[in-house]
């Protein structure tokens, strides 16, 4: 029987809280305990509730799984998130050992049911990394710019983030998540045109800068990538704003993928630069703070998690 994925590719949300954990110390055994519990915990929230469409994807950093899984097989994908310097920006990389990416319509089932979820990690682990994200209107991000559209859905989705080639992996994914915190005084100190130039969109219609007037600078352009045959490669974002108002405000990156070399490709074109120097303008006005890469299992190995 063919493995069952979780729900990464899910319909358009509304809320989202995402949970980095770190695990203490101590015996595992609790800890796999707990893990093959998480989908119990889910269908306990969401079941009551199904317009709401409460998700939640949950997923091992590299170091939780040599810790967990020792001697075992290895996701081919699966190590820390690489740290990267083009000199004016960095993208740190910072610890994350469990993930929980929770979303759905409802603000308040995602918090019930992130809530439950970490009552049962309770003892067990610390968070690193805590996200509640808002879906802000039009689909925009707090720089103001429409967000995802180019991301796949549906079917080209599934394809995009779903591991076919790493048995006993298949049917998995990987995610990349990152905090960044805009600046937003110096954005909105720049033209709509030069916002524009910034992302290769334009801001109020989005619809796409023509190729050969887009800057080489621009986030677009840089994401923009392809294979050796010329083949576009993709990613599902799920990006979510989040902020205080007045005080914080910033984009938390979600990108899953069948493999993370696609998504890694990426950041080094807007942190080194493609060419090397020319890096991505969106982070003259967006700092990384955090930086982890995971592997998401399947349904099956959640439920019971061990290797042969
Ligand atoms: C496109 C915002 C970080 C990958 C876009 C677009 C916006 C945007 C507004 C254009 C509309 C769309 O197609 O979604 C942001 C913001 C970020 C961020 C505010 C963080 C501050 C990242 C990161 C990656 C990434 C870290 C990859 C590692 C992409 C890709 C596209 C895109 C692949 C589509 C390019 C295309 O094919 O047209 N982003 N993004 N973004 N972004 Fe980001």
């Amino acid at each position: 029987m063919a493995p069952i994925s979780q729900p990464v590719v899910v319909p358009p949300s509304e809320a989202a809280v995402v949970l980095v954990l770190t695990l203490r110390e101590g015996d595992d055994q609790p800890v796999l305990e707990a893990i093959a519990d998480l989908t119990g915990v889910i269908r306990a929230v969401a079941f009551r509730y199904p317009d709401a469409q409460t998700t939640c994807v949950a997923g091992i950093g590299s170091a939780a799984w040599d810790r967990l899984f020792p001697g075992k097989p290895k996701p081919n994908g699966l190590h820390p998130f690489i740290e990267l310097d083009g000199g004016t920006h960095v993208a740190p990389s910072t610890p994350g050992d469990l993930v929980l990416h929770v979303r759905g319509k409802r603000f308040d089932l995602c918090f019930e049911l992130a809530d439950k979820l970490l009552e049962r990690l309770d003892g067990l682990v610390d968070v690193a990394d805590r996200l509640q994200g808002f879906r802000y209107f039009d689909e925009r991000d707090l720089l103001g710019f429409v967000d995802g559209t180019e991301s796949p859905s549906g079917d080209e989705a599934l394809q995009t983030v779903t591991i076919t080639d790493d048995p006993p992996f298949d049917g998995g994914s990987y995610l990349i998540t990152q905090r960044y915190l805009h600046d937003l005084t110096a954005w909105n100190g720049l033209t709509v045109e030069q916002q524009e130039a910034a992302i290769g969109r334009h801001k109020l219609d989005d619809i796409e800068i023509p190729d050969a007037k887009k800057a080489a600078n621009s986030h677009v352009v840089l994401n923009s990538i392809t294979d050796a045959d010329g083949n576009d490669l993709k990613i599902v974002r799920e990006n979510m704003p989040f902020g205080t108002v007045g005080e914080e405000y910033g984009t938390y990156f979600i990108g899953y993928a069948s493999d993370p070399a696609v998504i890694e490709r990426m950041l080094h074109n807007m942190f080194i630069g493609d060419p090397v120097g020319t890096h991505d303008r969106i982070l003259d006005f967006s700092t990384a703070v955090t930086g982890s890469l995971f592997y998401i299992p399947t349904v099956d190995f959640l439920d019971d998690p061990k290797l042969a």
